[in-house]
């Protein structure tokens, strides 16, 4: 969300859409020449609802298509291979794609792939992406095109194939701990509005994207995942305030 806000600011004349706020509605036109798709990698690629959401929206009345993503760590995605597979029906190209190294909020690789930042490495991730963000922005204004290789060869072509077929019901692994107090924020947090309290504790609906947001911004750190997050430390995003979070949520 950060690095869309600030390519926004960058781009000027733009308007920003949270995905999970079109993503149910029966069409989806753009309308405008230029469109462009901000996410952050997972499993290697676009999450699901990124993926569903580019099969879905009518591209005809656009000229230019760019996409920006964060990542954790690992440089060789399989992110530019499976936006042109999305885009071939709609008899579109790809412009531009590009990868911007943040930090990772992943919960289920190893702790030592996937620590949770300090407050100064995470400002000096944060300031080199912003700076790469600028050069981007400039591509962007002036329409340049990259020639983006098309790799169907991808050696995490499974991996991340069997994530988009499992990411719902990956909250099945969810629970709340004797910490919780009811307090509803997870709810408020959740993008898609996946979690319901029963009880005053919550439950998990299987249309998960497992972007670990209620589990992160637990205020009691209440939330687990399996026994994958038991010692692990919790990460909330250091220039991103609680309140345009939940603005994203589609429960108000
Ligand atoms: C479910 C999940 C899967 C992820 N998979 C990858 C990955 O394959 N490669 C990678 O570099 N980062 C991966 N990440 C890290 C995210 O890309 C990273 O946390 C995100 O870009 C940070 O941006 P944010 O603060 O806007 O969430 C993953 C994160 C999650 C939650
Ligand atoms: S945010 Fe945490 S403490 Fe509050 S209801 Fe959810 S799990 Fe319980
Ligand atoms: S906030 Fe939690 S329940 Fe909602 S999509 Fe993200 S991981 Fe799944």
């Amino acid at each position: 969300m950060y690095i869309a806000k600030k390519l926004k600011q960058m781009l000027e004349d733009c308007e920003l859409i949270p995905i999970a706020s079109l993503i149910n509605q029966d069409s989806i036109s753009a309308t405008s020449e230029k469109v462009g798709f901000v996410f952050p990698v997972y499993s290697w690629s676009l999450p699901k609802i990124v993926y569903d959401f580019i099969e879905k929206i009518d591209l005809s009345n656009t000229k230019y298509i760019f996409a920006v993503t964060t990542m954790g760590g690992f440089s060789k995605q399989y992110v530019a291979p499976v936006l042109i597979k999305l885009l071939k029906p709609k008899s579109k190209e790809l412009d531009v794609a590009y990868n911007i190294r943040i930090f990772s909020n992943n919960i289920w690789g190893s702790k030592r792939i996937n620590p949770v930042p300090s407050k100064e490495k995470a400002d000096k991730r944060i300031k080199n992406g912003v700076l790469k963000l600028e050069k981007i922005a400039e591509i962007i204004r002036n329409n340049q095109k990259d020639k983006i290789k098309e790799n169907s060869k991808y050696p995490m072509k499974n991996s991340y194939f069997s994530f988009i077929n499992e990411v719902n019901t990956m909250d099945e692994k969810y629970y709340s701990d004797e910490n919780c107090n009811g307090c509803g924020m997870c709810i408020k947090m959740c993008p898609v509005g996946n979690i319901r309290l029963v009880d005053e504790k919550p439950e998990w609906q299987h249309k998960c994207q497992m972007c670990t947001m209620c589990l992160h911004y637990c205020p009691q750190k209440a939330i687990q995942w399996g026994e994958y997050t038991l010692d692990r430390g919790r990460y909330n995003h250091p220039y991103i305030k609680l309140k345009e979070l939940m603005e994203q949520s589609l429960v108000k």
